[in-house]
């Protein structure tokens, strides 16, 4: 049953578990549905986007877009019909968006508002409204738009847009939702756009503006990545469109499976883009058996089929630099596989993770804590020496999905009960994932 089915399902109580089994299909991808969905609708003509995410940041962006004119359709197999109505067709919106918990909804959305020659409010969340948006304001401003912002830097904003220009823009963070957000403004802007990425982050919208024929020049130089487009192209609509299996959500249950025993998992139609499978390098460097098959390319984007079987984890890890931009959504599902490490888990140089749904480096250490690990906390990162054994708890979800899900997973190892409070939080990214983690064997009990 999905936890936002039955509003009063807030907490979730987990025990120990005996294994999981199953082969399972996912929902597509939260990132690639969300460009999916804005693409589709700055394209010209009809698109079909089939296995779109069931994610609430997901629907919060097709709330968005229908607001500002672009008609979606649902269908009876859950897919949705998008009519295009390109740069020219949005309409002005008759209230402010709410891009709720969605970050990626409004950093990505920004774009296309700063492109639209009115003024548009956009608004999230008691967590999305703690997040940093300067980081997206100074490009946009740039490029001719301007933005109020509460305290210059906190949604809600205020972007009054339109007239734009290309700009050449190097981000100071690594971050696909900003990279994206410009891209996305310089379709809008008169000249090229170019944006330099100091370390590579995931290239979804990369990959699918060349699906609907947008000419993107890419140079890469050991130092850095440039994308660059120029505005005023017509794009051609997705089309029939299938969004690869989410990999991120996919990652929950790779742990799962690992860290359980007897454990054997497979998990069909993955997207497995190399800017997003960092997770998969890590869990094999652990000694995790995660086998991929069925490699093919669909729209573009890598997909194969995951299988995850119950493993030893062994290893000396140290993540930092580079590889963090890669691997930030699965930190707090990592830090679980990280207890049952024979060896030291260390993370450096994700300040990131401060700014995130929650502050996940504060809700990891807080929440192992709770069930009795031992793990040292860095102002960029954290450290556990493994393995440790976890005691049931009462953990909280700190409002976050990835928290919610990466210590119900933690309960299937844990000695007793751990009630997760807040687990409904889930339902953000992932409104399955208790349903198949029952499925799969595990005991989840919901109040
Ligand atoms: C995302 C980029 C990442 C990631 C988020 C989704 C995207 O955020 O954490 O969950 O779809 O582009 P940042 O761009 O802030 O790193």
């Amino acid at each position: 049953m999905n936890p936002l089915a039955d509003p009063g399902i807030s907490s979730v109580r987990i025990r120990a578990c005996h294994g999981l089994k199953g082969d399972f299909r996912l929902p597509g991808d939260k990132s690639i549905s969300h460009r999916a969905a804005m693409i589709a609708s700055i394209g010209i003509g009809a698109s079909r986007i089939y296995n779109y995410s069931t994610a609430r940041d997901c629907q919060n962006t097709i709330e968005c877009l229908t607001m500002l004119g672009v008609p979606f359709r649902r269908g009876d197999d859950g897919s949705f019909t998008v009519e295009g109505v390109g740069t020219d067709g949005f309409r002005q919106a008759n209230a402010c968006l709410d891009a709720g918990n969605s970050g990626s909804t409004l950093r990505m959305i920004s774009g296309i508002l700063a492109g639209l020659p009115y003024c548009t409010e956009i608004q999230g969340d008691e967590s999305l409204a703690r997040r940093p948006m300067r980081r997206i304001i100074d490009p946009l401003e740039a490029m001719g738009a301007r933005i109020e912002a509460r305290d210059e830097n906190f949604p809600p904003l205020r972007i009054f847009g339109g007239n734009l220009h290309g700009i050449e823009y190097a981000l100071p963070v690594a971050s696909a939702q900003v990279k994206s957000c410009v891209l996305l403004a310089g379709l809008f802007a008169a000249g090229r756009t170019t944006v330099i990425e100091p370390t590579p982050t995931r290239n979804h919208t990369e990959l699918m503006l060349r699906e609907c024929g947008v000419e993107l020049m890419t140079e890469k130089t050991a130092e850095q990545m440039s994308i660059s487009l120029t505005g005023g192209q017509c794009l051609r609509p997705l089309g029939e469109y299938t969004v690869a299996g989410d990999v991120s959500s996919a990652a929950f249950f790779l742990v799962a499976a690992l860290i359980t025993d007897p454990s054997d998992m497979a998990l069909k139609h993955i997207g497995i883009n190399t800017s997003r499978t960092a997770v998969i390098d890590v869990l094999r460097q652990m000694g995790g058996q995660v086998l991929t098959g069925n490699q093919r390319v669909v729209h573009g984007e890598q997909v194969a089929d995951l299988g995850a079987t119950s493993s030893r984890l062994e290893g000396e890890i140290e993540l930092s630099g580079p590889i963090i931009a890669n691997l930030i959504d699965e930190i707090p599902i990592l830090s679980i596989a990280a207890t049952q490490l024979h060896g030291t888990f260390t993370v450096r140089d994700a300040h990131e993770l401060r700014v995130k749904e929650s502050d996940r480096i504060r809700s990891i250490v807080d929440n192992l804590s709770r069930m009795g690990v031992d793990v040292d906390e860095y102002e960029d990162g954290f450290r556990i020496e493994g393995p440790q054994k976890l005691h049931g708890a009462r953990v909280d979800s700190y409002g976050d999905h990835r928290i919610a899900m990466a210590f119900t997973v933690a309960g299937l190892i844990a000695e007793g009960e751990t009630e997760i409070v807040g687990a409904d939080a889930a339902a953000v990214s992932l409104p399955e994932f208790f349903d198949i983690l029952s499925e799969s064997g595990a005991t989840v009990g919901r109040h």
